[in-house]
């Protein structure tokens, strides 16, 4: 478990904030739930007075893999929002299943019908995630909400350099002159922090997905994900053309996640490395 605790430590670090989407719907939110009109420094005060759920450790980090593979691409690592979803710390429902202790009941269902998710989780699974963003939060408030991220780019700029080139890999696929230059005017250090566990999550450039689909006849046609269905896939050919297949009985998908590697070695970083890695990369205006 010592994995995880050490990546929770710096998931903690990137207070992405104002996602304006998104406290606008906490906002709403709030006030179906009669917290409205209350401005917000005094919601989080009442929050930090719910009387802290109690957490299971292991039923926490079993959940932070549900949420690190379910949830964290719209919501964030640290569950505090992105640009595509809104921050757990304001959310109603998650304040409500904490302060009463639910352990998902009520999670469960309204993760299963509220539109955009489409989970269908076991009560164990609905608890497990309860628990872990139970602890987050409680973690955020232990350690003061700050409207903006302190001390993100406060780490070694030459060890992030080594690191960079050396034993992270990153060099392998990055070059600081070619795709990310200027990457530390394109991101905030809190958003290069996410964009550096989650490369996929939010907005900005997506990789693109490589797809071969190989016919019961042997014949493959592979390329770029165009779209994808159950019956077809359309893909584009490296001279720009575009092709759709028949996916029929005995045809073969395989989609490589563009990500992969990248996911694999975040896996290596320390609270350290981050810290290092966001300083350097912060310096690419
Ligand atoms: C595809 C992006 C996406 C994913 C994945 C996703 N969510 Fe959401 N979530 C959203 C959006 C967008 C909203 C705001 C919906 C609205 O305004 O009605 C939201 C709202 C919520 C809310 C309600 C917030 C409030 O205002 O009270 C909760 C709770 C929530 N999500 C939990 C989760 C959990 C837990 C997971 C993982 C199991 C998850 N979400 C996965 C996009 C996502
Ligand atoms: C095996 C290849 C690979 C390695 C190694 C790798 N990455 Fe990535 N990284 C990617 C891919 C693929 C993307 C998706 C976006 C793209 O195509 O640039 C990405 C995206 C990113 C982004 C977001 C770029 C943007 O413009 O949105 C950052 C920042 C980043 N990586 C940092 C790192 C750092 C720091 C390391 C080393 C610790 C690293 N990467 C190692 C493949 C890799």
């Amino acid at each position: 478990m010592k994995e995880s605790t050490g990546n929770i430590g710096f998931l903690l670090l990137p207070a992405k904030w104002s996602v304006l989407p998104g406290v606008k719907n906490a906002y709403r939110k709030a006030l179906q739930w009669s917290m409205g009109l209350l401005p917000l420094g005094v919601m989080l005060t009442a929050a930090a007075q719910f009387p802290r759920s109690i957490t299971e450790p292991t039923a926490v980090d079993r959940g932070s893999k549900i949420w690190a593979k379910d949830c964290a691409r719209c919501h964030g690592a640290d569950a505090k929002g992105t640009n595509a979803a809104p921050d757990m710390i304001r959310s109603t429902v998650i304040l409500h299943d904490r302060r009463e202790n639910l352990r998902g009941k009520e999670l469960a269902p309204f993760l299963k019908t509220s539109a955009p998710h489409n989970f269908n989780y076991s009560d164990k699974e609905a608890s497990d995630i309860s628990q872990f963003l139970s602890a987050q939060i409680n973690k955020i408030l232990r350690s003061g909400y700050n409207d903006k991220p302190q001390g993100l780019t406060s780490g070694d700029l030459e060890a992030g350099k080594a690191y960079f080139n050396g034993q992270g890999e990153c060099a392998k696929c990055h070059s600081v002159t070619g795709d990310l230059a200027g990457v530390g005017k394109r991101y905030s250090p809190a958003t290069l922090q996410q964009k550096i566990v989650f490369p996929q999550g939010g907005l900005g450039k997506k990789a693109p997905v490589e797809v071969t689909v190989k016919m019961p006849t042997g014949e493959t046609v592979s390329g770029t994900l165009v779209s994808m269905d159950d019956f077809t896939a359309t893909v584009k050919h490296q001279d720009g053309s575009v092709e759709s297949v028949n996916i029929v009985a005995g045809s073969k998908v395989s989609v490589k996640n563009p990500y992969a590697e990248h996911e694999a070695l975040v896996h290596r970083l320390t609270d350290a490395d981050m810290h290092n890695l966001t300083t350097y990369l912060d310096t690419l205006q």
